[in-house]
């Protein structure tokens, strides 16, 4: 973009919001077209987000039948799988017939608009034909991570009330097998609602079939039409559902709806990626994060430009992988995240430099914030200097980009996602809410109106979701995160201000992983804190009590360790556990986390005021068992 055009954009939403608005929507095909934009109110009194509510659309149409006419035999979507080599590609008319099959299978199971869908898959084709059945039929999906425990998915199935899973056999990654269906069936054994379970052969596994309540996919695909209508649906009808973690308590339903979500995600993908007739499009995301929603599938869906799904990791089966996929494919975007760059950063230059790279066009990182040193190494070695890169940073909540760099209008700088996309309206407030205006200042961020991407709710609870974003600075929707603006007015995400942890870009609750460490009979308090980790940006430090009498052990670890993974999954697992005597309390009980924090990150001379503890003797220990 250039900078007249990025200018252009700005003047065309200051001076008229709803056109501005109404004209990003012509991006999609709509059965019929909306004559409202956004109706919104942050307002306690009068609170309400909607967009487009008047329009009525399909996004799988809008990702698949629109494209048939123009782009049938064309690729829709490339599977690399984690042995490099054995992939395919598949063809939009392959996409909407795959699909469609699924739509008519999740029929038959009863599935119809409105209805919840669990997805536990592998990145692999039938994951996004399953994702477009849902939203062809009007059904609501949720996908769950691979690299959640039968008991966090459980807890999904349950919240959503899902009464149809669709898995695989096992997921391969990185050389390793992951048991998907044998966690389904210990989450069905502890989730009552599960009716209907279909299994997609992904390594041929011997894995055992329920009777009445597992189908294989292989065994119904043939038989199944390859045609479904796309249901009519209203523009604030919800699409998915995607678990998040907060500040407390269990992770929340983050509700995106079809018509608003679809038309940010266009938008943002056209305005950030600038998509080319001759694009490959790689994000490295995970369909199980958000990421992997707006923008390993359906951003450059809705744009007909050909996706790489990868079900493999950086580093398998060496640490080229990345160059050598992008070499053999021939992609020209490259989207991923500063925990990948950093550990590949690690490897030096050899593994990079042996590979050539010419078809990359440009670099995306999202996730977490990049440190500078990460940046420039991506920028040089990676990018050979000659690359853009867009540091974008958003929000599960936020459905697509916020703020990034724009490649030809904006100028780079190494850590910075610079400035909000038009119509994005930033601002930093102080602890008490007050605005914090001009240059060079830190602070929480907020954003003071809405997109057409924003959550609309938390499933199953609206007043959480209205306490979560919009009560602590009222009448805005408070992000998490503290941010710095410069003095050129460019802002800095400084991470999250919350007990939200940010392990290797994945969203980890500190309430979570207390609870989970409480589970063990031997622990009576635990209260878990970020460290800085060179590669994983941040890991989680645990400081855990024990109930009289008791002592750690490497064995303890081992079992508190297990703990996290049985009750969220391997991604929680603590960096460290720190066994302490007691915790650092104020008079009145309350866990002092500031101090805590300090302690994890080393700062030992900035431990600020202890006197009001109750006992000041217990940070004394805590240091000198760190
Ligand atoms: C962090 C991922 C700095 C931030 C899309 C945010 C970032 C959280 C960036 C959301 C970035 C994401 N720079 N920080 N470019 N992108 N974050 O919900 O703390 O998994 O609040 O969404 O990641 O993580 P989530």
């Amino acid at each position: 973009m250039t900078p007249s055009e990025l200018a252009a954009l700005h003047e065309a939403h200051a001076s008229d919001p709803h056109a501005f608005w109404l004209e990003q929507a012509r991006r999609l095909d709509w059965d019929r077209f909306p004559t409202l934009s956004g109706d919104w109110s942050y307002a306690a009194d009068d609170f309400h987000i909607r967009w487009y509510e008047d329009g009525i659309l399909n996004l799988s149409a809008n990702c698949l039948d629109r494209h048939l006419a123009t782009r049938a035999d064309q690729t829709a979507l490339i599977f690399e799988p984690d042995t490099p080599g054995t992939g395919h590609a598949v063809t939009y008319a392959e996409l909407h017939a795959e699909t469609c099959r699924f739509a008519n299978l999740l029929k038959e199971c009863g599935v119809g608009k409105g209805d919840r869908v669990v997805l536990y898959l592998p990145m692999i084709p039938e994951a996004a034909a399953a994702m477009l059945a849902c939203a062809r039929i009007g059904a609501v999906h949720s996908v769950v991570f691979g690299g959640f425990s039968p008991e966090s998915l459980a807890g999904r199935i349950d919240d959503c009330g899902a009464r149809v899973v669709i898995t695989a056999d096992e997921g391969l990654r990185g050389g390793k097998h992951i048991p998907l269906k044998a966690n389904v069936d210990a989450a069905c054994d502890l989730s009552q609602g599960v009716e209907t379970v279909i299994v997609v052969t992904r390594t041929g596994a011997d894995v055992p079939m329920h009777e009445g309540r597992d189908l294989r996919w292989e065994d119904h695909r043939e038989r199944l039409s390859p045609d479904c209508p796309a249901e009519p649906m209203a523009a604030e009808d919800p699409l998915f559902i995607l678990y998040t973690s907060g500040s407390t308590g269990k992770p929340k339903g983050v509700v995106h709806t079809t018509g608003g979500y679809a038309v940010w995600i266009a938008t943002t993908f056209d305005w950030v990626f600038e998509p080319r007739g001759d694009d490959l499009f790689w994000c490295t995301a995970d369909i199980g994060w958000v990421t992997g929603h707006s923008y390993t599938l359906y951003g450059p869906l809705l744009h007909g430009v050909p996706t790489v799904m990868f079900d493999g990791v950086p580093t398998h089966p060496d640490v080229s992988r990345l160059w050598e996929t992008i070499d053999r494919l021939g992609v020209t975007i490259l989207y991923t995240a500063p925990t990948a760059i950093r550990a590949l950063m690690r490897e030096g230059d050899a593994p990079v430099t042996a590979f050539s790279r010419q078809s990359l066009r440009l670099l995306g990182t999202v996730g977490e914030p990049i440190n500078p040193e990460a940046w420039r190494w991506y920028h040089d070695v990676v990018g050979d200097g000659r690359l853009p890169i867009v540091d974008t940073w958003w929000q599960t909540e936020t459905g697509g980009i916020l703020m990034t760099p724009l490649p030809g209008a904006t100028s780079m700088k190494p850590g910075s996602a610079t400035a909000p996309l038009p119509g994005i309206a930033p601002l930093l407030v102080d602890a008490e809410g007050r605005e914090i205006t001009g240059n060079d200042v830190s602070g929480n961020l907020c954003l003071a109106a809405s997109w057409p991407g924003q959550v609309r709710t938390v499933w199953g609870d609206h007043r959480r979701f209205i306490e979560t974003y919009f009560t602590t600075y009222p009448g805005r929707y408070f992000t998490g995160d503290g941010c710095r603006r410069d003095a050129d007015g460019d802002y800095w995400i400084t991470g999250r201000v919350d007990d939200v942890i940010n392990v290797s870009g994945h969203r980890v609750g500190t309430a979570e992983v207390e609870s989970a460490l409480v589970a063990h009979a031997l622990v009576a308090e635990a209260a878990v804190v970020a460290a800085p980790h060179d590669l994983k940006g941040q890991g989680i430090h645990a400081f855990v009590t024990l109930i009289a009498g008791e002592e750690g052990s490497p064995g303890l670890v081992a079992e508190l360790n297990a703990e996290v993974r049985k009750h969220i999954g391997a991604l929680a697992i603590p960096e460290r556990i720190q066994f302490a005597p007691g915790l650092p309390k104020t008079r009145s009980g309350k866990i002092m986390r500031r101090i805590l924090r300090k302690i994890a990150e080393g700062q030992l001379d900035q431990l600020g005021d202890t006197s009001t503890l109750a006992d000041p003797g217990v940070v004394d220990q805590l240091v000198r068992d760190r």
